[in-house]
């Protein structure tokens, strides 16, 4: 008999790291009944993300509002999940990550008495406020959950440090890898036409991000002024940043800085932009979780703008480099990067340790073994 599975998030990337997971369920008529459930916790970030993945929620709550507090989201998600899951009944359901809808989806299968598969299970930065709420988040999920999905063995590992059992947990390599394989061409042409004329430019492209709400204020100062003297110092730079339309983010980006011929503010550009914007670049800054992830799989080194990781697999293997977000420190971190060439090819070679393409796949067969519609459970993933 089919089995109903629902795949409840919120988020842009939540919907592109679950986006493969969807497909392949959805590969599987025979035995899912796939439902796919939107919080809206973002509107157009995660509308783009929908689209590149070819994916029509069952049912949008559709909750975003401007400046909305954890509060806020927290109460909306559960009382709206817990409504749709009352009605529909599923026999599993599927949640990602650390977001708020995370955790609402993760307590209203609680509620319903419904096995619960968390993707990316195991991340830890260790730091109660740091990032924040993530780290509290990912942990209440794993609680929460029945099938802990570990993209790497050293989250596998700590979750079994924190008691979890071992028949429970399974490394499935990050579906990130699955998404990012799957949407970068070398042929691709960016939809975006600025990003197309910008990729095009002769010279050093550097890609940027931030969002993080630890980095909001006088954190995210520091790191754009350091930017911004970057590009001033490195005259064959182009940077581009697609701005996070959070106000506060916002705000700060378009003060500090606008008004530089070198530094491109975006609107946000939509999934396969992004990808092939990365794949693109010589150097990236970030203070984005999945990022790290990306710019791994492209061999692109990473400045990671945080004071701290829950993927440290990156930081390890070189590809990644933790700099804080102090002014100075981020300065020189992507100076000496874009001076140095030994240093800069030491970090483009370092392996990926976070999947093979394969994630997405291993997941489904695990949750239709669980299910009982198939004996055998996959191979776990290794990395290189
Ligand atoms: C959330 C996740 C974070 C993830 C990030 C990716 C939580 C607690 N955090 O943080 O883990 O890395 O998403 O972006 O769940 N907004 C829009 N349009 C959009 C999206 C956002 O206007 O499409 C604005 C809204 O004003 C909103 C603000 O951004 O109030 C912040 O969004 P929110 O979901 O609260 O947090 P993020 O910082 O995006």
């Amino acid at each position: 008999m089919k089995k109903k599975v629902m795949v409840i998030f919120g988020t842009r990337p939540e919907a592109t790291k679950m986006g493969p997971i969807v497909q392949e369920l959805r590969k599987h008529p025979d035995w899912f009944d796939t439902r796919v459930v939107v919080t809206g916790q973002h509107r157009e970030q995660l509308d783009q993300a929908l689209a590149a993945f070819d994916i029509r929620p069952d049912l949008d709550l559709q909750l975003m509002k401007e400046s909305q507090t954890l509060a806020y989201i927290t109460s909306a998600a559960v009382t709206g999940l817990d409504r749709y899951v009352a009605e529909e009944k599923p026999d599993l359901i599927l949640v990602h990550g650390d977001t708020q809808t995370a955790v609402c989806g993760g307590l209203v299968a609680f509620f319903h008495h419904i096995p619960l598969g968390h993707v990316e299970a195991g991340l830890r930065s260790h730091k109660k406020y740091s990032p924040w709420p993530e780290e509290i988040n990912r942990r209440l999920v794993d609680v929460l959950t029945d099938l802990l999905f570990a993209p790497t063995a050293l989250s596998k590992e700590k979750l079994l440090r924190e008691g979890y059992p071992a028949e429970q947990i399974y490394v499935t390599g990050q579906t990130a890898i699955d998404a990012a394989l799957l949407t970068n061409r070398p042929d691709y042409v960016f939809r975006n036409e600025r990003l197309r004329e910008l990729t095009e430019r002769p010279g050093r492209l550097v890609a940027m991000t931030a969002h993080r709400k630890e980095n909001y204020g006088e954190p995210m100062k520091q790191m754009f002024r350091a930017i911004r003297r970057l590009a001033d110092d490195h005259p064959d730079l182009t940077v581009v940043y697609p701005v996070h339309l959070s106000p506060a983010v916002q705000e700060t980006a378009y003060s500090l800085l606008s008004g530089h011929d070198r530094i491109h503010l975006l609107e946000p550009i939509d999934y396969p932009d992004m990808i092939n914007l990365l794949s693109r670049s010589h150097l990236i800054l970030s203070d984005s979780g999945g990022l790290q992830e990306e710019a791994t799989v492209f061999r692109k080194p990473l400045v990671l703008m945080r004071d701290t990781t829950e993927r440290p697999e990156a930081v390890t293997a070189g590809a990644v480099y933790l700099a804080g977000t102090e002014e100075e420190a981020v300065y020189e971190a992507a100076s000496s990067l874009l001076r140095d060439e030994e240093r800069y090819s030491r970090m483009a070679s370092a392996v990926n340790p976070f999947g093979d393409g394969q994630a997405s796949e291993r997941i489904v067969a695990i949750v239709a073994q669980a299910l009982g519609l198939r004996q055998e459970l996959p191979g776990e993933f290794r990395a290189e």
